[in-house]
């Protein structure tokens, strides 16, 4: 779902949410990439693997049916297009999942943000993208979370971002002056411990400069979704330099 959004220096960016909406159920890609995709699903919803057994099996089944080239014209039909493209959904009242191609125009922004109980693997199919990944390490206060820095760097094709409830839960990344397409899968509400209560929405966004510890670890602030993108919606990441202690936790309000 997609609308758009004025930034604080003033440029109208697309803001992505599902916003806790009931999506339709698509079901338009059925060769293997989907098809074994949905085994694993199976087997993690029946607690015969892990959430990490689960990601290590997406991404050997992604050693064995390669999205590049599986997906060519479906990466064609998204950049041809400038858009999103949905290849499998499906809500039910406890779950979802989602397996889409994500467009990104040059130079789109996803602002740091998190989420509430969700598994995914984006892989870069097409472009170049940068990422900076954190795992949530504590919740500090209402509005407060540590983060610990995991991935800072530009992504190719074939790079991957693994998200669970433990493990890289926190990123935020942007195309470069080109447009990147983006493998983005992801499943809902399949995890049992979760980082907030049960209830939680799903995506919050956060502002990751506000300060740091001396241990290194950042102090993020949540924020609403549109005060997110108004804040990170046209920022490049590289312009903006992850906070590093200077001999006292600088911690801005
Ligand atoms: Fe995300």
């Amino acid at each position: 779902m997609t609308t758009a959004i004025r930034t604080q220096s003033g440029r109208a960016v697309k803001m992505n949410s599902r916003a806790g909406a009931v999506l339709p159920d698509i079901d338009v890609y059925r060769d293997r990439l989907w098809t074994d995709a949905e085994k694993l699903i199976g087997r993690l919803d029946r607690h015969e693997i892990t959430p990490d057994d689960y990601i290590a099996e997406v991404r050997a089944l992604h050693r064995a049916v390669d999205p590049c080239v599986e997906l060519r014209e479906w990466i064609g039909r998204a950049l041809a297009e400038k858009k999103d493209q949905v290849l499998n959904q499906k809500t039910t009242p406890e779950k979802a999942w989602t397996m889409q191609l994500l467009y990104l125009e040059p130079n789109e922004v996803h602002p740091p943000h998190c989420h509430h109980n969700l598994i995914s693997t984006q892989v870069v199919l097409h472009g170049r993208v940068y990422v900076r990944e954190w795992d949530r390490v504590a919740r500090l206060g209402t509005d407060r979370i540590l983060l610990r820095t995991r991935t800072d760097r530009w992504f190719g094709p074939g790079d991957r971002m693994e998200t669970t409830e433990i493990s890289c839960n926190a990123h935020w990344f942007c195309a470069d002056d080109s447009p990147a397409v983006i493998l983005n899968f992801y499943i809902l509400g399949f995890q049992e411990w979760t980082f907030d209560p049960p209830g939680t929405k799903g995506r919050r966004m956060l502002d990751p400069t506000c300060g740091v510890q001396a241990d290194g670890l950042i102090i993020a602030r949540e924020l609403p979704l549109t005060e997110g993108y108004e804040r990170f919606g046209d920022r490049r990441i590289v312009d903006v330099p992850l906070p590093r202690y200077e001999g006292r936790a600088a911690i801005s309000p």
